[in-house]
């Protein structure tokens, strides 16, 4: 049987892409929804989250964004030119989705200035204890593991799921209104750049992994895929945990509360 898989049916329709794909992505359903459901993004939607864990969720996930594009330029070492039409697709990209990510670290600090978190902050304090696992994971990943992998973790899985959790803080007003007037576009641009109103690259991600993998993976590759996927929602979910838990620790009880 011919193992290519050349996508026909829409880019973001799930049907559009081979079964082990579809089955993958309802696998690891369940664990995309405990990021969704982390209290973190309903408390930061009510701006109920306080001080001591935004600044930990801001410092925390900073070397991730800063880092970005240079996981994606790691898995961009792994194509090479003609090789396979997963290989150019996948080469293609991501030398346009980097140039892309150019200015996004910058807006990370915007919206945490616009926070009340100084620039200094973002860029020099050391990150709360337990919350590096989410860019150890990138980083790991995109460095020893394959171009599928790498990318199935990085562009698929956290691209695709902070979409979502970026879509559900954007969509607050009480939240978006809680920044001051004069900062308030700046502050909330990185939000609503990465916000999945429109956001068709987690697709495209998944579009260059299926061309990479065709339509039938070995049955191993598949379960490495798809642990790849959930270790990447379950590092999101570790980060958010660490960061509801230092807002109770530093008080000696529930910041909201006092
Ligand atoms: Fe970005």
């Amino acid at each position: 049987m011919n193992n290519h898989f050349e996508r026909t049916g829409p880019l973001t329709e799930l049907t559009s892409y081979p079964q082990w794909a579809q089955d993958m992505v309802a696998d690891c359903e369940s664990t995309k929804q405990s990021v969704m459901e982390h209290e973190l993004w309903a408390m930061m939607r009510e701006c109920t989250l306080g001080d001591v864990a935004t600044t930990n969720f801001m410092v925390g996930i900073w070397p991730f964004i800063e880092r970005f594009p240079g996981y994606m330029a790691l898995n961009l070492l792994k194509t090479q030119y003609g090789r396979s039409a997963g290989d150019d697709k996948a080469r293609r990209w991501l030398v346009r989705n980097i140039r892309v990510e150019q200015n996004h670290a910058e807006y990370w600090i915007n919206w945490a200035e616009g926070a009340g978190i100084p620039r200094s902050t973002i860029l020099h304090r050391k990150a709360l204890h337990g919350t590096g696992g989410l860019a150890a994971w990138c980083e790991e990943i995109s460095t020893h593991g394959t171009l599928a992998a790498g990318m199935i973790a990085t562009n698929y899985a956290i691209e695709g799921v902070t979409g979502d959790w970026s879509q559900f803080v954007h969509d607050s007003v009480k939240y978006r209104e809680s920044f001051e007037p004069s900062v308030r576009a700046s502050s909330l641009r990185w939000l609503h750049l990465h916000a999945a109103y429109d956001d068709v690259h987690p697709w495209e991600a998944l579009d260059i992994v299926c061309t990479l993998m065709g339509l039938e993976p070995a049955a191993g590759e598949i379960i490495h895929l798809t642990e790849c996927v959930k270790r990447s929602y379950k590092s999101m979910c570790m980060l958010g945990d660490r960061c509801m838990q230092s807002r109770q620790a530093v008080n000696g009880f529930d910041e909201a509360a006092a």
